[in-house]
């Protein structure tokens, strides 16, 4: 099936992202928030990330008019009726999710294709809270969206082979590079990432060295971009938990057990740089 027209739900950091790569690639996007403020201010990042991106030179003052021509912002979900792809990313509550698809099903057509782009929760499970399992996949997206090239499709055990062709090469006509990835907790990237993550506060905690050391270790000694409690501290620390909580309840595995550490942080409200506090201070 031809995607034309694209709906995202959320606003967020995520959704923000989502749309903005949505509609710079050309698709007429429309996005929805729940309540107009919220909705302002995910528009608000987008405009400030192209117009940061024309005084770097990434961006054209012509591409910039483009993607915001093609971008519609929205608080009621009866806008998405001609959407051909629907993108979820709103909080990672089941039963918020399940609601959401509802609502859209009452406006789409029978043929449009629902995504979400869950980084924990069972993309199955979201599927069969659907009436189109067949047309339901996992898209999901990493942060910063609009610079982070990775896009993981995923197969629900119910996603048809023509709904999984048709994501796999709308991420790639959104300039991603996509992966196929299984319908287990963590996907690919995040069955790798959080085991490492929670490791770094493990070790941490058992005085293997200082946040700044440790962190400056895999900096420049694996030349990644972040060390991991700067990155944590990105991520948030309420997600990594609620993730490896996720990971840990399905595989019953102690690499995926969240450390003492960071459950009393997320208790304490230290979620990272959302919070101003986290293993660094912001
Ligand atoms: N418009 C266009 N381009 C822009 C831009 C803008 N407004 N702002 C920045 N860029 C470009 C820059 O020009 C630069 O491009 P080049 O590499 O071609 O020079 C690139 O984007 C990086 O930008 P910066 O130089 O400003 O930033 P940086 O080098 O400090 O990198 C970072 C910042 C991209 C966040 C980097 O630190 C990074 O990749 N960190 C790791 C992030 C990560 O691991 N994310 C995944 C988290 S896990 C997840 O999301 C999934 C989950 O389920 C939890």
């Amino acid at each position: 099936m031809e995607i034309r027209t694209v709906g995202v739900l959320g606003c967020g950091l995520m959704g923000a992202g989502i749309a903005q790569v949505s509609a710079q690639a050309g698709y007429t996007t429309i996005v929805r928030e729940v309540e107009q403020p919220f909705l302002e201010k995910g528009l608000g990042r987008i405009k400030k990330f192209l117009s940061d991106g024309v005084d770097k030179g990434k961006v054209t003052p012509d591409a910039r008019d483009k993607t915001l021509g093609n971008l519609k912002g929205t608080t009621s979900v009866d806008d998405l009726k001609d959407c051909d792809l629907v993108i979820e990313a709103i909080i990672e509550s089941l039963d918020e999710k399940a609601r959401a698809y509802e609502a859209v099903e009452r406006v789409v057509r029978p043929e449009a294709i629902i995504v979400s782009n869950t980084s924990s929760l069972c993309v199955t499970e979201l599927a069969a809270k659907t009436k189109r399992p067949d047309r339901f996949g996992g898209l999901h997206f990493f942060n910063p969206v609009p610079i982070l090239k990775l896009v993981e499709v995923i197969r629900a055990l119910t996603t048809s082979d023509e709904t999984y062709k048709s994501l796999y090469a709308f991420a790639q006509a959104l300039g991603k590079e996509p992966i196929t990835a299984p319908d287990k907790p963590g996907f690919i990237v995040n069955r790798l990432l959080v085991p490492y993550l929670l490791d770094a506060i493990r070790a941490h905690e058992h005085g293997l060295g200082t946040v700044e050391d440790i962190d400056k270790g895999m900096k420049l000694g694996c030349n990644y971009p972040m060390g991991p409690f700067t990155l944590l501290d990105y991520v948030g620390l309420d997600t990594t938990y609620y993730i490896a909580n996720i990971m840990f309840e399905e595989y019953r595995e102690p690499a995926y057990a969240p450390p003492p550490l960071l459950k009393r942080m997320v208790l304490a409200g230290r979620l990272g740089r959302k919070s101003g506090q986290g293993f660094y201070q912001y």
